[in-house]
């Protein structure tokens, strides 16, 4: 059956103009006008948009002695609900455990996905099996490699190892993706706080300050620079970190910047609520700003320095949080926001003024399906592209409550905030999902999204890397040695 999405503005990364779209199995088959189709989707008065791509989440998470309360299932309906059609979410192998190994546990978890989905793999220790098996993990369409600098004794990899691994990924023309915190200071800044009896969640944001992150974007960024690959540094919280990924990107490094939509209009006054509950729910790592470091990262959204905005969604019931009830450090990291991204980027930046339509396009889509290298299959209003769309009422309104929301935990860290722009269609490849807040999608529709290596900015850089690599210097007349 096909359908006929009528009467709406297209709005791309770089292009808005009127338009009605034609999809048929799946995918965009025209765009114009007099189109004709079996169904037809009303989009007076809306902008029809590429489904968004959350770049970040992690659902069905093994992490601190429990496992993120959504999984692929609820968070997929979720993103959906919200206007996001695909979600790129982390392989995690414990240390020791092999990619492939990690990989199919990770298979195991997304066969009830609604929505589209790829992995991002992790390298959580470093030895010549991560070594061999990430040629594998590449070939099956895996290009993006995280390392947490953080989470010392459980994840974190050291210097040597980050640098091996870098040099591994850019050889296999991938993506490093890192978590920049500096781990050792933030166990010293962690140990000192709980001998002194600072136990509550604000001690979370203490033992964090924005200075550990923007040391360790720093590093990241000089020993990617070293190894030739371009640098994904996640979840930018802090002008600590953007500015080192600015000053890198005026110098012509390859690096990208990726706000949370959580830290662009949250703020560390959250942790210092009366309520325990409260606080503890929104411990994350970096953990929530001071206020001023927001207007950092929507300027980094404007001029470009940062790219892309996701959720990290790793979402805990409040039972789960519990666990940190005298010792902030055993709180579940993590934060919700998947149904919400969407509208309260639009809502904060487009109804704001500071971002255009556009600017929302590429900052939620197109950038992400560029970067990963998966554009223009995703991310895109094109002729041949999965029809993964949004229709957008910019006019629909709604506030954000816990008790209507398709996530499985029991709040929401937006709670009572009213949102202006919302999905009035959902559509993932071709199906419509959602309708003015119903969600009526399916298990198990969403396919898992090969990407491709070796893109552009990767070819660029290994052109760059051959011609500046070290060389012997050609010499006649050499000294005879010991005279
Ligand atoms: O606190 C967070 N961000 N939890 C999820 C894991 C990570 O660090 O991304
Ligand atoms: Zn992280
Ligand atoms: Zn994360
Ligand atoms: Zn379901």
């Amino acid at each position: 059956m096909s359908t006929i999405i009528r009467n709406g503005t297209i709005v791309t990364a770089d292009l808005t103009y009127k338009a009605d779209v034609l999809i048929e199995g799946g995918k965009i088959a025209a765009i114009g006008d007099g189109l004709v189709g079996d169904q037809t989707l009303d989009a007076t008065g809306c902008y029809v948009m590429p489904g968004g791509i959350d770049p970040h989440t992690h659902l069905e998470m093994p992490f601190m002695g429990t496992y993120s309360a959504d999984d692929f299932e609820s968070g997929t309906r979720a993103a959906l609900a919200g206007g996001t059609t695909m979600v790129v979410d982390f392989a995690l192998p414990s240390p020791g455990q092999g990619l492939l190994d990690a990989l199919q546990m990770w298979d195991n978890k997304s066969g009830r996905a609604h929505c589209d989905f790829s992995y991002h793999m992790a390298v959580t220790w470093w030895g010549e099996q991560v070594f061999d098996e990430m040629q594998a993990v590449v070939d099956r369409g895996i290009t993006s490699f995280k390392h947490f600098m953080a989470y010392k004794g459980a994840l974190m990899v050291n210097d040597d190892e980050l640098f091996a691994s870098f040099r591994r990924v850019g050889d296999l023309g991938g993506i490093a993706m890192c978590h920049a915190e500096n781990g050792d200071v933030v166990a010293e800044l962690s140990a000192r706080l709980l001998a002194e009896g600072n136990t509550g969640p604000e001690a979370h944001a203490y033992s964090r300050p924005p200075q550990v992150e923007g040391e360790a974007t720093n590093r990241a960024i000089m020993v990617a620079d070293m190894a030739g690959v371009p640098l994904y540094v996640v979840h930018v919280s802090c002008e600590d970190s953007h500015e080192a990924i600015r000053r890198a990107r005026q110098q012509g490094k390859r690096v990208w910047g990726e706000p949370l939509i959580q830290h662009l209009t949250l703020d560390e006054s959250e942790y210092f609520d009366k309520d325990w509950d409260h606080a503890a729910r929104r411990v994350m790592s970096p953990p929530f700003r001071d206020k001023k470091h927001q207007d950092s990262l929507w300027a980094g959204l404007q001029s470009g320095s940062l790219s892309v905005v996701a959720t990290d969604h790793c979402a805990f019931t409040t039972e789960q949080k519990r666990t940190g009830v005298g010792d902030f450090t055993k709180i579940p990291n993590g934060t919700g926001g998947l149904e919400d991204r969407m509208p309260m980027l639009w809502t904060h930046g487009v109804g704001t003024g500071r971002l255009t339509p556009n600017e929302f396009v590429a900052a939620t889509s197109t950038n992400s399906a560029k970067i990963l290298g998966m554009y223009p299959k995703k991310g895109a209003v094109l002729v041949g592209s999965d029809a993964d769309l949004v229709v957008w009422d910019p006019e629909a309104e709604k506030t954000i409550s816990a008790g209507s929301q398709q996530s499985a935990i029991d709040y929401n860290v937006f709670e009572g905030q009213k949102v202006k722009g919302l999905p009035r269609f959902t559509i993932t490849r071709g199906v419509v999902a959602v309708t003015e807040g119903k969600v009526d999608s399916r298990d198990g529709h969403g396919e898992f999204v090969a990407r491709e290596p070796r893109g552009t900015v990767n070819r660029a850089l290994s052109q760059w890397k051959e011609l500046t690599a070290p060389r012997p210097v050609e010499r006649s007349g050499i000294p005879a040695t010991g005279v």
